[in-house]
């Protein structure tokens, strides 16, 4: 079983995110010793953002070399998600959503024909067989009954894309009010670990 290990945050070892992604990798690795497990940082190695020329490009225009390593580079994160069988992302918000590292991520693996499809009943989903396992760190809160609730573009997004590519039940685990002060950090971490020892493996 292969596991694609994802982080995003651009805060590096002060990262709640990464600290989350890292336990919940560590505990499937635990009840699944044999789980190959690959890692890609989205914020050390960040993607390029779509261009006009790779679109071009993928419906078969010419290429330059650098457009053609663009490609290259974007087939390879496709691959790694396809080939996936349970992703473990690290997503922190950033202005209210995802950073812009992740979203250049997801423009690589919302890709039509691979990963979702249009007929005449609408969008289908192609890449339903997987486990989608999210962890989230946020500096506020967004639950519904609060009135920041409306802001809440990280959790929300993050649900939608994965569904429109027929993974409906993605699993999150949140830290939130990171940045209320550091008691509450402290609990919000600790009751996120807490979490992560109670996820099974699939
Ligand atoms: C550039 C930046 C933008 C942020 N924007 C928000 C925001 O819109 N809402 C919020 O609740 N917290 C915001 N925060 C706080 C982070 O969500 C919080 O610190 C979280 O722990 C970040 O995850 P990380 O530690 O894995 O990077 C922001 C932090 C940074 C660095």
């Amino acid at each position: 079983m292969k596991l694609l290990h994802i982080d995003s945050s651009v805060l590096g070892p002060h990262s709640v995110s990464r600290q989350l992604s890292a336990a919940i990798v560590e505990r499937l690795r635990q009840q699944n010793p044999a789980l190959q497990v690959a890692y890609r940082d989205l914020s050390s190695t960040p993607l390029s953002h779509l261009s006009g020329a790779h679109l071009a490009a993928a419906q078969g225009a010419a290429a330059s070399a650098d457009v053609q390593e663009d490609l290259a580079a974007g087939q390879a994160v496709l691959d790694e998600f396809l080939s996936a069988d349970i992703i473990v992302l690290g997503a922190p918000m950033y202005n209210f959503t995802i950073p812009s590292q992740l979203k250049a991520w997801i423009d690589r693996i919302l890709v039509a024909g691979k990963t979702f499809k249009y007929d005449a009943q609408g969008p289908h989903g192609l890449a339903g067989n997987k486990r989608v396992i999210v962890a989230i760190s946020r500096g506020g809160f967004y639950s519904a009954d609060t009135p920041t609730a409306v802001g809440e573009h990280l959790e929300t997004y993050l649900r939608w894309v994965f569904g429109f590519i027929g993974i409906t039940k993605p699993e999150f685990i949140s830290a939130d009010g990171i940045q209320v002060g550091p008691e509450h950090r402290e609990k919000a971490l600790t009751n996120a670990l807490q979490a992560v020892t109670r996820l099974q493996a699939a």
